[in-house]
């Protein structure tokens, strides 16, 4: 083979291998910056899905946290839920029975109507609240034994007839339990226990005061149990 063809098979053989080099260079460089694309975009896109998210959690903290200070304005005892440790005691001074019909009125997140039906579930238990917050939250907590048996109404209970309870648990203040006693005092039939926690009814005494014996300035100090024959004038 002549110098000059061995020299050109030579050159060409060079141009192929850097061609091929260049090409997997390319190749790799163009992966790369796909790859590097891929991944900005990812970024970029759960960054502002992040951002969304925040934007969304913050709106709807403000939405309950308005709702929440709405209750506050809206009603005469706002939502302070009484203390677990007296749960057992409530019950106890509730006395459900088999068959009975027991409301909270303005049952907050619905733990001393859970409570009493975990010690007696074979009774019907209506808890009635209108601020919206701590309804959706018991409804939310107590979805397990909500039913036919177990009701949580939003509404006012003065709007609601309460001729068919048996028990009555409240902890309300006194100026709303002084606009309540009429109502219950109409409708109520004889024999109805109704159990208000630290407050009591104006004007009639209890049957019972349980003393919690609490430290003062702690809630859930005192029971007061009164039998419907008191309430009635
Ligand atoms: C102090 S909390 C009691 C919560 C619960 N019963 C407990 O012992 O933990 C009072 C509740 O009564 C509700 N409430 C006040 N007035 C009401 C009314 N007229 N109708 C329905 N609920 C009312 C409030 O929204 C609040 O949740």
């Amino acid at each position: 083979m002549s110098y000059g063809r061995k020299y050109r098979l030579k050159f060409m053989c060079r141009r192929f291998v850097v061609l091929c080099i260049s090409a997997r260079l390319v190749w790799t460089f163009v992966l790369a910056e796909r790859a590097f694309f891929v991944y900005t975009s990812f970024m970029e896109t759960l960054i502002f899905v992040g951002q969304i998210f925040i934007v969304i959690i913050c709106i709807l903290v403000m939405i309950v946290g308005l709702m929440y200070q709405w209750s506050l304005f809206a009603t005469r005892a706002p939502f302070v839920e009484i203390p677990k440790e007296i749960l057992g005691d409530i019950v106890k001074a509730m006395d459900v029975k088999p068959g009975s019909i027991v409301y909270d009125l303005g049952s907050g997140d619905g733990r001393v109507l859970a409570a009493c039906y975990r010690k007696e579930s074979d009774a019907k238990y209506i808890g009635i609240d209108k601020a919206i917050v701590p309804h959706v939250y018991a409804k939310f907590r107590l979805r397990k034994i909500l039913g036919s048996n177990f009701k949580l109404l939003h509404k006012n209970f003065f709007r609601h007839d309460l001729s068919d309870a048996t028990h009555i648990y409240v902890y309300l203040f006194p100026g709303l339990l002084k606009s309540l006693l009429p109502k219950l005092q109409k409708e109520l039939k004889p024999g109805t226990r109704v159990v208000s926690c630290d407050f009591e009814f104006p004007d009639i005494k209890p049957v019972e005061v349980v003393d919690l014996n609490r430290p003062k300035g702690k809630r859930g100090r005192k029971l007061y149990v009164y039998l419907i024959k008191q309430l009635k004038k």
